[in-house]
Order: C-alpha cells, then structure tokens, then sequence
C-alpha cells in the first residue's frame, strides 16, 4: 500500500498516510484542528482546505490538485446549493490523499481561530463564541430498545462530538419529536456552553446570529453578527424612547420617583425598542428573528436596571447601590420579553459602580488598558463623563458629572448632531471673522455655493464637536480670556462682539429670522462641564501618582467626532502627545460584541472589573479643588506643553 506525505499550513504539522485517507482524518489524527458542523457530511462547508500548488521547497514536498481524490459527489452537491468553492478550494471531509501534498487551513477553517476584523481594523476579536451547532444523524426509536427520543439525540451528540452530560431547555424537549421526524433523524442542535441543547432545527442548520446591543441613555445601537463567521451583517439604531421620561438620567431616576410604577413603563419601552431593533436588523439582513440565538447587553448602571426589570431608585442618592453589578449570564430572551428565538440566551456584561456601568466595562474589554505597558486614559462623554485610567498594574475608574453641555444641551445654539448643524470652527485672530461648517457640507461657509448646499436645512445651530471647536477658537483668539470671560473692549474691533444684558456674547451666524451667538452662559456651561471631567481624570492621575499619561482614547459619538487638539486646548483632557489621543469608536458596542463572539472574554472582562479600583468622586476631597483649578482654559496650574507650536 502506498503513503502519501501531507504537510498542513500554518501549523506546518505532517505525517504519513495511506492514499486514500480522507484529509479531515489525516488532519485530525495530527491535531490540526479544522472546524465542522455537519461532522463530516459535506453539508456546511466549514472544513475546506487549499491544496498549495507548485513546488515547495520549504517542506521539502510538491504538491499538485491531483494529490486529492476528484471532486466527490459529496462536493458537487454542495456546490450546487452553495455556489462554487474559492478557486483551489476543496473540502476536506470529501477528499481524500491521492500523493504527496501541501494543505492550507485557511484561518476560517481554523477552529477557534477565527479571527473577525473590528470596523475599525484596530484589532482582531477571536472567534470562539458560547453557542455552536451540531448535526447528527439519530438512531430511529426501536420497540426492542426502549429510549426516549432526547436520550437518542444525546447518544448521538455524545458519539459524534464527544459532547457528554448534556442538559436541554424544556423547549427542545417540547420540539424535539416534531425536528427529528421532519428531518427524517438529521438534525441540528445549537449546544450553549458545551452544556445545554438550546434548539433543535430539522435537518442541516448552518445560520444562527447574535445581536450586540449597547442600550444608551439617548440611543440604542446594535450589531447582528453571524455566529459562525464573526462578521457583522446588519446594523441599526433606534432612539431610546425613555426619553420622554426625562433627557438625562437622573431626570428618569426622578420620575420614577414621582410615579411609583413609571419604572416598570421604562422597561416595557426599552424592551419594545430592543425587539424593533431585532426586526430592523433582521429584516435588513434578510433573516427569521428565530435565526437569532444570542444577546449582549451593555448600558450605563440605569439603562442595566430598566432593562433588567429592576427599579433604578437606588441608584438617584448616595450610596448609589446597584441591585447587582455581577455580570448576568444564561438567561432566556423570553425573560426579558425579547422576541428572537425564545430559547435565545442573553449575556448582560457587569457594571463596575454605582456611577460607572456595563458600558465602561465594554470600554474596557475592547481597548484592554489592563494589557497595556502604557499608561492609558479611557474617556467616554454622555451625561456623566466615565473615565478609566491604567496599565497593567492597575485600573481606576470614575464617573464625573459633566451635565449634557457637550452634547449641545444647555448651550443656547446647540443642538443634536444632524444636518445643517455647525460641526467645524475657525476665527481669524484678526479679523475675528468666524467660518464654519455644517454636517452635510464638505464647503467653509466663506467658500463659494456654500449657501446653495446649506439652502435646504439651513444652518439650524451647532453640535457638540462644533461647541468644542469654536470655545477653543474663541480663547485662541483671544476673545474669551483664559477665566472664560468675553471680553467686551474688543466690540470696538468688531461687530461680532456684542452686548447682552450685562455680559457679552459672539455672533456666529445671522440671517433674517435668527442669530447663533455664543453667549456668556454657553461659555460658562463648557467651563463647568470640561472641569468636572478634568478633575475626574485628574483625581484618579493623583491615585496613581502620576502627572501625565502617554495614550488617551476618546469613546463613544462624541470622540469620533472631535478635533482632539482643541479638546486640549480647552483642557478637557490632559497634556499627552497629540498623535496618541484617538477616537476609539463606540467601543463600548464594540466590546459588547467581543463578549458575544467570544466566550473566554466574558470571564476576562468579570475578573476584570472585579480589580478595577473603583473612585467615588463625590467623597473626594481634592476633587473641588480639582475642579475649581480647571475652570481656567486650558488650566490655572496645569501646563500642555504638547500643544506648542
Ligand atoms: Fe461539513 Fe466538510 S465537514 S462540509
């Protein structure tokens, strides 16, 4: 009998084989581990393999597409349902060695070693999620041999997948006689956690799809992933209708003391939302709700609690209990009204604090500050500012009462992101003449046909990226001085300046039937809300004794949208090279959908948040003071020398 030589790439394992062997079982019997769900069938796909042609001289080998048997029946019938394999492709359940060969596993063969690119290509999330499929054929029932249906399936997960012990939900056991008959004894069993049989589909499954959710106090977003490629194939995002119960959060906290009760109305509405959210990405993504089996969650402590059903009162007033802050894991979509697939398991990540939720534990688990050598800042702005300082020594936490200013509330012009909003900023130090632009327009609004492109929304006020810039123009020319005052000598130089009441305000922009002028009041707002989170940040720098940090990473809309220069020169954040302050996305959402495609990132984050080092910073003393030295722009004391020149 003859031997053929086959070498795996990248493993670069090889060995011996009599030709013939089917290549999945040279591959296993060398433990290179090649992913499948159907067990070998030819069904899923998920075991094809490239035969590398040409000659090799690294392994010593050439290789040639006949060193495999010809496309077996089994291929041909997949590629008839599927379409056509990858040039050079072939699966490797169905071929078997014919001579000496050289075999790619390409890393979406690759169990466990799958690797999903983050949008933001900043890096890799490793796909090993909690819930897999399984295919089995089953035994028929037979009269000699008396056993249950679900002990048959059990038999057979157990022989064909080693898969012992099994539990199964109450639903599968309700379904499973219907799905085995129907499916003439092949079905497919999504197994969670190596544990329990969840569901249970007739014949060959091969789609399930988790959805990440990160439920924010103003918007819910969320991701619709393909649990068995890692890839993101929907995303959308609702308003959270809790805001009719009050803008920020402490305005719900207070009606649901006003109304005993109005908590359970908020549940009801952000549950509604989710599940119009599931039907939104299923229908962009062309799916059945019931394709969807999994959920995570993450959301501010009491987004967390609405969600969970529970009552946010505690957490209105010191000491800010959480009901729980442990992660929540394994529970049934039904528990929590969602309409996916009933027997859907939800992952809600753990909060840290009272103040400092599952959100900034997302932030944590994407941008890993905990791995890091370097000292990192971790910054999101809402409502509150969530801060997190470390490395891997230690990480601190803190939530800092900004108030909504940066998000254009509060501020007299300001207004949500959305087109016709000024976004962008510059004042001529001399003139003192403003030019701007709006969202929707690539034009400054000194540029010509600027007033064509704008002529539809009309530029309607300005965002919050757009407060930031022109409070940082406005200082850089010298028009607010460094206590934030406007400085009324200047009217005489020009006509921007002008008087309001006692104080003074700027002229952005007139027309006819308005003005957006930053009064005295805007540049108070922004004074207040930059020094809460400078004196978050520096608080916890105090912890650790240091006077500067070396990476800051600016979360959420908010941080996408800024120039972070001029959050430096407003001092919102301190003095760090200005090459390593970077947007970091929504990376909250983005570690909520770490926590669904991985497991063992689950446990990472829960250990995690059990050593972050968490800072009350209403009990801390030197947070006045703080607080009162960064009211000056950029600061009383504290110098930036990054930003010269
Ligand atoms: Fe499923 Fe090969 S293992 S197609």
């Amino acid at each position: 009998e003859q031997d053929a030589l086959v070498v795996f790439t990248p493993s670069g394992r090889r060995g011996r084989f009599p030709v013939g062997t089917p290549l999945l079982q040279a591959a296993r019997a060398l433990g290179v581990d090649i992913d499948s769900v159907c067990g070998g069938r030819g069904l899923c796909g998920r075991c094809q393999v490239t035969v590398c042609e040409g000659e090799f001289s690294k392994h010593g080998i050439s290789s040639r597409a006949d060193s495999l048997s010809p496309v077996a029946e089994n291929e041909q019938a997949y590629i008839r349902r599927r379409g056509e394999l990858k040039p050079g492709r072939r699966l490797s359940c169905s071929s078997q060695l014919q001579g000496n060969c050289v075999i790619d596993v390409p890393p979406e063969s690759q169990v466990h070693r799958q690797i999903v690119r983050k949008r933001a290509e900043v890096f890799d999330i490793e796909l090993d999620p909690m819930i897999r499929l399984y295919y089995v054929e089953v035994q028929q029932p037979d009269m000699h041999l008396p056993t249950s249906d679900l002990r048959r399936l059990k038999e057979a997960l157990d022989f064909e997948w080693r898969l012992e012990n099994l539990w199964s939900d109450i639903r599968v056991v309700q379904e499973i006689q219907a799905a085995l008959r129907t499916g003439d004894w092949k079905v497919t069993a999504a197994i969670y956690d190596d544990q329990r049989i969840i569901a249970v589909w007739p014949g060959f499954q091969s789609r399930i799809y988790g959805m990440a959710v990160d439920v924010g106090s103003t918007t819910i977003a969320a991701h619709l992933c393909n649990l068995q490629s890692g890839e993101v194939v929907a995303s959308a995002g609702r308003m959270n209708p809790q805001i009719r119960y009050g803008e920020d959060l402490m305005s719900r906290v207070s009606y649901v003391m006003m109304n005993p009760g109005g908590n359970e109305d908020m549940t009801r509405e952000v549950r509604q939302a989710i599940n119009d959210l599931a039907l939104d990405l299923a229908t962009e993504a062309g799916i059945a709700l019931t394709e969807i089996i999994e959920a995570t969650f993450v959301g501010n402590p009491i987004m967390h609690h609405l969600l969970l059903g529970v009552n946010p009162i505690e957490l209105g007033g010191a000491p800010f209990a959480l009901a729980t802050g442990d992660s929540v894991s394994g529970l049934q979509a039904t528990e929590l009204d969602l309409f996916i697939h009933p027997n859907a398991r939800v992952y809600v990540l753990p909060c840290i604090a009272g103040h400092v939720g599952a959100d900034t534990a997302a932030i944590i688990l994407s941008e890993t500050p905990y791995l890091t050598e370097e000292l990192t800042l971790l910054v999101d702005v809402g409502t509150n500012a969530e801060i997190v300082l470390g490395n891997r020594e230690r990480v601190l936490a803190c939530s800092s009462p900004t108030g909504p200013a940066f998000e254009g509330a509060q501020i007299s012009c300001g207004q949500r992101a959305a087109n016709g909003a000024i976004e962008r900023v510059r004042i001529d130090p001399d003139t003192l003449e403003p030019r701007f632009k709006v969202i929707g327009s690539d034009l400054w609004s000194n540029e010509p046909g600027f007033d064509a492109v704008v002529q539809k929304t009309g530029v309607t006020g300005i965002c919050g990226s757009g407060i930031i810039e022109v409070m940082a123009e406005l200082y850089l020319a010298g028009i607010i001085t460094q206590d934030g005052i406007i400085d009324g000598s200047l009217a005489a130089r020009s006509e921007r300046i002008v008087a309001d009441g006692r104080t003074w305000s700027y002229v952005l922009d007139q027309s006819d039937d308005r003005t957006l002028s930053i009064t005295q009041n805007d540049v108070r707002a922004i004074q207040l809300a930059k020094a809460a989170l400078y004196a978050g940040i520096r608080l916890l720098m105090d912890k650790l004794g240091v006077d500067s940090v070396e990476r800051i990473g600016l979360a959420g809309a908010f941080g996408s949208h800024i120039d972070v220069k001029y959050a430096m020169v407003l001092g919102m954040i301190p003095d760090c090279p200005l090459e390593n302050v970077k947007s970091v996305g929504n990376a909250a959402s983005t570690g909520a959908r770490i926590a669904l495609l991985n497991k063992k990132a689950r446990l990472e984050i829960e250990d995690q948040v059990q050593q972050v080092e968490k800072i009350e910073t209403a009990v801390e003393p030197r947070f006045q003071e703080h607080f009162i030295n960064a009211m000056a722009i950029p600061h009383k004391t504290d110098g930036f020398p990054h930003l010269r020149g």
